[in-house]
């Protein structure tokens, strides 16, 4: 995979045609957009978890010099809707969350806006708050449904009978901590509010997973038409779901910006703040019950969840939705319950669901085949479902046995020492795990739209409102506009990241590439329809991605099997993960190159968050402990040994035209538990709360 690519062809490693511009550094991020006479903005937040301001002074901080305005709840005009009572800011007094935004100053410089921020005196009245997620909790409850919009439990058989029968039963309860984004890029957002009346404008710098979408929530919450706001974000530093929706930065933003007299207003997040507001994993709690006959067949499944929600605002993860698909058994359950705390409210971050469910379901599975005696991998394979357990609907594709036997012709798995604890070399204990991993595919909603136009010289513009959060998108999108067209990759110019261009979904759910692409491969074929293959400069045509006529009618999902290897040393009981292999099942590949970064990058997540990742809150005064990055570790370098992503031959006839599924997501599922189940097989100790520290093995 190295060397020049001339050639662009579906499925080909063609780099990244963003590259040069990223490498050099002239690659335009928000923050660094240049524009005339800017000033700073500072968020001041609370410093309690619950309660009301009683009292706020700005004297001090108005007086420092350098600073232009502090605003605060006292003087704010009302906003125009509080659907979203995260964007409801400034609007009273009440805090839900330790950190919540009370108040922006505006100056000159960075160094004057934080102090300014500094010398803001708040009083409170606080109150009892609960920022812990606990099982025994009282007032957990069932939401309506569980994101993005689905039943929030289901129940086939009699899982209670058919566990008590069941001659081989596994019953245990598996915990995930609070884990943060932390993209390289801050969250970063330059507002600039020009004109009055019929002439208002808000023009927004943001970095963000979709310009279209955060344009839409920003004109709905300032009651301005669509048509006066205008979101621009060509290239954005990572997001793994924390830029997904607007959030009370932007708004501080633009209010500071309609108070600013048209300067621009640039506000970048620290590290610390984006602890605060811009999302988070919900920590869990989940139990699973396994039924099965001596062979590992399964007869029941349950898996019951809890999860935490802002008490202002829910949300609901759906951490037990990759069970629902996984295995054939007659008698299945889940469940998700929340306890609404207060606390920040949670968000997607990258398999939301999946990463903590799998690591779950996939630990009881290799309990389970302990428990039998059977191989892991032969465990899974028998209980491969030939339909969808959930749906009764045939599979587009489903492709799990596969990965699993690739990767264990790969990785020498059949060499495997079934017995645990029983390799030490040099000091290190030795082991091996498996995991499967699954995402949904979510069928097209109709949400993008694609434009192409001729240029001169046989060139073609290709306008959509997408995202490049640092996927390949720039890239991918012009293979298959390019191909779609019939013409060379080098005679397709791309816009994307821009709310002026035709609206798209958002970067989410892994469904970029296929929304994105399906729009685009739309707009070219009603445009050789409407101009043929000699257009004249200009001619254009624009088309959606269509509704997708297999939707309800076949279960489309996406699977993967994770490999991992690991080193406990026998005295310190560090962990090492010297090796970990996945292969996948994601359709067609588009671009070989920019999928094999998503999938090693997303391993890469899932190592950070089986060994590392845990956000600590202090119960006392609800904040985040731990909030910056030298004491909330991610796997750096030293962490990320031999990590190797393959994919299988798969085509998805039912997806999208370009026979393709998501990969931005399942390359984090299953990796904690892959690794988990290998720290057992290396120690015979069972982690079942993440993440795998020395001290948790140290018995
Ligand atoms: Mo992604 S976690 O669905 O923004």
């Amino acid at each position: 995979m190295t060397g020049l690519v001339r050639t662009a062809a579906i499925g080909a490693p063609v780099a990244r045609i963003d590259g040069p511009a990223k490498v050099t550094g002239s690659a335009p991020y928000a923050f660094e957009c240049r524009l005339d006479r800017p000033v700073y903005a500072h968020l001041v937040q609370a410093t309690v978890a619950r309660g009301w301001v009683t009292a706020i002074d700005v004297t001090a901080a108005q007086a420092l010099d350098g600073v232009l305005f502090v605003l605060t709840h006292q003087d704010m005009p009302r906003l125009a809707s509080d659907h979203d009572r995260e964007l409801w800011v400034l609007q009273s007094g009440q805090v839900w969350y330790r950190g919540q935004v009370i108040g922006v100053a505006v100056a000159d410089s960075i160094e004057i806006a934080r102090e300014a921020a500094r010398l803001v005196t708040v009083q409170y009245q606080a109150e009892p708050h609960e920022v812990r997620l606990r099982a025994d909790s009282q007032d957990l409850y069932k939401p309506q449904t569980v994101n993005p919009a689905l039943v929030t439990d289901t129940a086939e058989g009699d899982v209670a009978a058919a566990l008590a029968a069941a001659p081989v039963r596994i019953d245990a309860t598996y915990t995930t901590p609070a884990e943060y984004h932390n993209p390289i890029e801050p969250h970063t957002t330059v507002a600039i509010w020009a004109g009055a009346g019929d002439a208002e404008h808000l023009t927004m710098y943001d970095s963000n997973q979709g310009a279209s979408r955060i344009a839409e929530q920003l004109a709905q919450v300032f009651g301005l038409n669509p048509s006066r706001v205008t979101v621009i974000s060509p290239f954005v530093g990572g997001a793994f779901g924390s830029k997904s929706r607007a959030k009370a930065h932007q708004v501080a933003a633009a209010l500071a910006a309609r108070q600013a007299a048209g300067r621009p207003v640039k506000l970048a997040l620290t590290r610390r703040q984006m602890f605060a507001g811009t999302g988070y994993r919900t920590p869990t709690i989940q139990r699973v019950q396994l039924g099965a006959r001596a062979d590992g067949t399964l007869t029941a499944i349950a898996h019951d969840a809890i999860s935490q929600t802002a008490r202002f605002k829910e949300f609901a993860e759906q951490t037990a939705l990759g069970t629902r698909t996984m295995y054939a058994a007659p008698h299945r359950r889940t469940t998700h319950r929340l306890a609404a705390l207060d606390v920040a409210v949670p968000t997607v971050m990258r398999a939301p669901g999946e990463s903590p469910g799998m690591f779950a379901l996939e630990s009881a599975m290799d309990e389970l085949a302990a428990a039998c005696g059977v191989d892991p991998v032969e465990l899974r394979l028998r209980n491969e479902p030939e339909l969808d357990p959930e749906t009764g609907l045939p599979y587009s594709t489903r492709n799990l046995a596969a990965c699993l036997r690739e990767g264990t012709r790969r990785f020498g798995w059949q060499h495997r020492d079934p017995a645990p604890g029983t390799r030490p070399a040099d000091g290190w204990l030795a082991g091996t795990g498996v995991a499967a991993a699954t995402y949904p595919v979510y069928p097209h909603t109709g949400g993008s739209q694609a434009t192409i136009r001729a240029l001169a010289g046989g060139r073609y513009r290709v306008e959509i409102g997408a995202a490049d959060i640092g996927t390949g998108a720039w890239t991918v999108l012009t293979q298959i506009a390019a191909d779609a067209l019939e013409v060379p990759f080098s005679m397709v110019e791309l816009q994307l990241g821009d709310s002026r261009l035709p609206a798209a979904t958002p970067a989410v759910g892994a469904m970029g590439t296929s929304n994105w692409g399906s729009a685009i491969i739309a707009a070219a074929r009603a445009f050789r329809a409407r101009h043929g293959h000699q257009p004249a400069p200009d001619d254009e045509a624009t088309a959606a991605d269509p509704a997708n006529p297999s939707a309800g009618k076949v279960a489309m999902h996406a699977f993967g099997a994770q490999f991992a290897e690991v080193r406990v040393h026998a005295d310190t009981r560090e962990i090492r993960v010297p090796r970990l292999l996945g292969v996948f099942a994601i359709g067609r590949v588009i671009n070989s190159r920019t999928v094999g970064s998503q999938l090693t990058g997303a391993m890469t997540m899932g190592l950070s968050m089986a060994l590392h990742e845990e956000g600590v809150t202090d119960p006392r005064f609800g904040h985040v402990i731990n909030g910056d990055l030298a004491g909330y570790h991610i796997a750096a370098h030293a962490d990320a040994q031999d990590i190797q992503a393959t994919w299988i031959d798969e085509h998805d006839p039912h997806y999208n035209p370009m026979g393709a599924k998501g990969a931005g997501e399942i390359g984090i599922v299953g990796v904690a538990a892959a690794i988990a189940n290998a720290v057992h097989h290396a120690t015979g100790i069972r982690i079942r709360e993440l993440p795998i520290t020395p001290d948790k093995l140290l018995t």
